[in-house]
């Protein structure tokens, strides 16, 4: 006898989990199935973004700004240390520590909203009167029926043609957030967003790190003038970034790994390096979902096709998140599946994709929300840009953080917000405020007239806002 549910939701990443919360809340029986294993064998829920993404990332990312600042920043402010050290094993076990904290928390939100949750890889059976059957294998082993499904099974990196993953030497993000040691040297392939924040970390606690990326341009989808912006900063860090690369072949040897690659000029050249990081882009997952039992149509990527709402070929089958199109990001998945949970209980779930911050947490963190200049250029559109540098912000000078800027772009006519562009200090935290203008359809002006507290950061915000009708009050 199989267990009957409203809402079935495979997968417990950001969009699963959230989804089976949400939907949990609107008074559905919801049953949520995640196969992630912890290292004893137990549930892991939380995804990719928990467990090998977003969270232990930051962690890493924190560790290592702590260990440079001592290093580097702490004797500017009359801080005397020596002998600074990284404890590499001690980063990784807190790292870890977060990650389960993490999934904690999450067990602990399915109890307290009553979703049952399933350990096991989750597949299809067969299409049944009303709803589907989906079989549980592994701790649990069950057969569950929902009247909807929610497929959230999220992504895996790619691995480059021939070269696969043995997470030693070739890694995937899962590798790279597991290195027991500095590597003297480093190689990363792809700078995006996991090239740069991996890259960095290990920068940070010594490694020579070079990103080989086979673009001509650095970080083509963000506003060219913050990317440039950014680039310098890397440079200046000795984050050695070479653009316009072809890879060829790569071998692992007893010492590390050999990257052969031919750079933009032409030349014939070859990386040796303890380690390799692979970092470009990621697949969508549908291995084990059993999607021909029922006919579940797939793109040529893979991915699992939908219309704006979420909705799969199927009745009663939506699918959110990384599995999807549009950005890979945890946000995007989790308002993914808020909006379907609600769109089951008839309600008028939206996620509005003009909206969606993009945030890279390296040091200066780069975020962004609407389009860039170079689109606006592109869709002829008439705009006018403001831009604001930290340097000129009473805080930031506290801080020793004055790198970067915010700029501001607004319609020409009706001073609508377009696109918010930041480089700098704490933009992670900056962005909010843009995303909230745009959101409401603010102008240029709505932002420049609101009381900003000083000294903050966020008077940068103002002040771009302001720098867009040319009267900047501190520049
Ligand atoms: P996932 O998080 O991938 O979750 C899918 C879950 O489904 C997994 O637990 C998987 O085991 C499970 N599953 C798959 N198939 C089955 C099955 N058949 N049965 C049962 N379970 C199954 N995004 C951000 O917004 N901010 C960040 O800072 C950020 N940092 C990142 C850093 C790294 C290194 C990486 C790799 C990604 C990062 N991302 C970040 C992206 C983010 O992790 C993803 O966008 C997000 O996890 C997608 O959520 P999801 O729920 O769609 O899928
Ligand atoms: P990415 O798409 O951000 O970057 C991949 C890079 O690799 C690109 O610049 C691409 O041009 C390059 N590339 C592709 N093939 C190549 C090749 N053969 N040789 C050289 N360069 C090549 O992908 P990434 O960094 O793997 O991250 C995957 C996704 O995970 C991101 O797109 C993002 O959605 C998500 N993520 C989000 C984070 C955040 O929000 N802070 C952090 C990390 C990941």
């Amino acid at each position: 006898m199989s267990k009957q549910f409203d809402v079935i939701v495979i997968g417990g990443g950001p969009g699963g989990y959230i989804a089976a919360i949400r939907a949990a809340q609107l008074g559905f029986q919801v049953a949520c199935i995640d196969e992630w294993k912890n290292d004893k064998g137990g549930p892991a829920p939380g995804g990719t973004c928990t467990n090998v993404g977003c969270i232990p990332s930051k962690a890493l990312l924190q560790s290592s700004e702590h260990f440079e600042h001592a290093n580097h920043h702490f004797a500017d402010h009359g801080i005397k240390v020596s002998d600074v050290s990284i404890d590499v094993a001690k980063m990784i076990g807190r790292k870890d520590t977060v990650v389960k904290q993490n999934n904690d928390g999450i067990l602990y939100l399915f109890k307290k909203n009553k979703v049952s949750f399933f350990h096991g890889r989750g597949s299809f059976v067969k299409a049944v009167d009303g709803g589907y059957e989906i079989q549980v294998a592994g701790s649990a082993n069950e057969t569950l029926t929902g009247k909807q499904i929610i497929i959230a099974t999220g992504s895996n990196a790619r691995a480059l043609p021939g070269t696969p993953f043995d997470e030693v030497k070739v890694l995937s993000n899962d590798g790279a957030l597991r290195i027991n040691a500095v590597p003297k040297k480093l190689a990363l392939i792809g700078s995006g967003v996991i090239g740069l924040e991996m890259g960095s970390v290990w920068r940070r606690l010594g490694s020579e790190v070079t990103i080989l990326e086979g673009l001509p341009t650095f970080l083509g989808a963000v506003d060219e003038q913050i990317a440039k912006e950014a680039k310098k900063a890397f440079d200046k860090q000795g984050l050695k970034i070479e653009l316009g690369v072809k890879v060829g072949e790569i071998k692992t040897t007893d010492a590390g790994v050999s990257v052969a690659y031919t750079n933009a000029k032409g030349e014939a050249l070859s990386l040796d390096v303890d380690k390799l990081i692979v970092s470009i882009g990621r697949v969508p997952n549908t291995i084990g979902l059993n999607v021909e039992a029922v006919g579940l149509q797939l793109d040529e990527r893979g991915a699992i096709v939908v219309d704006g709402d979420c909705k799969t070929n199927l009745p009663g089958v939506w699918a959110v998140g990384d599995v999807v199109r549009g950005p890979m990001l945890a946000h995007k998945a989790e308002e993914e599946g808020v909006a379907v949970a609600e769109r089951i209980a008839g309600q008028h779930g939206h996620v509005n994709f003009n909206t969606i911050p993009w945030v890279i947490y390296t040091s200066p963190e780069i975020a962004w929300v609407g389009r860039t200049e170079q689109q606006l250029k592109a869709d002829g559109v008439k705009y006018k840009a403001g831009t604001f540098p930290f340097l000129a912000n009473g805080r930031a000078r506290a801080l020793g953080d004055t790198t970067g800027m915010v700029k501001f772009l607004a319609d020409a006519t009706t001073d609508e917000i377009l696109g918010v562009h930041i480089v700098g200090p704490m933009a992670s935290e900056l962005i909010a405020e843009a995303v909230v203008a745009m959101e409401f359809k603010a102008s240029a002006e709505d932002i420049a007239r609101i009381c900003h507290a000083h000294p903050s950061l966020s008077e940068a915000t103002k002040e771009a806002a302001l720098a867009v009708d040319k009267r900047t009050l501190n520049f």
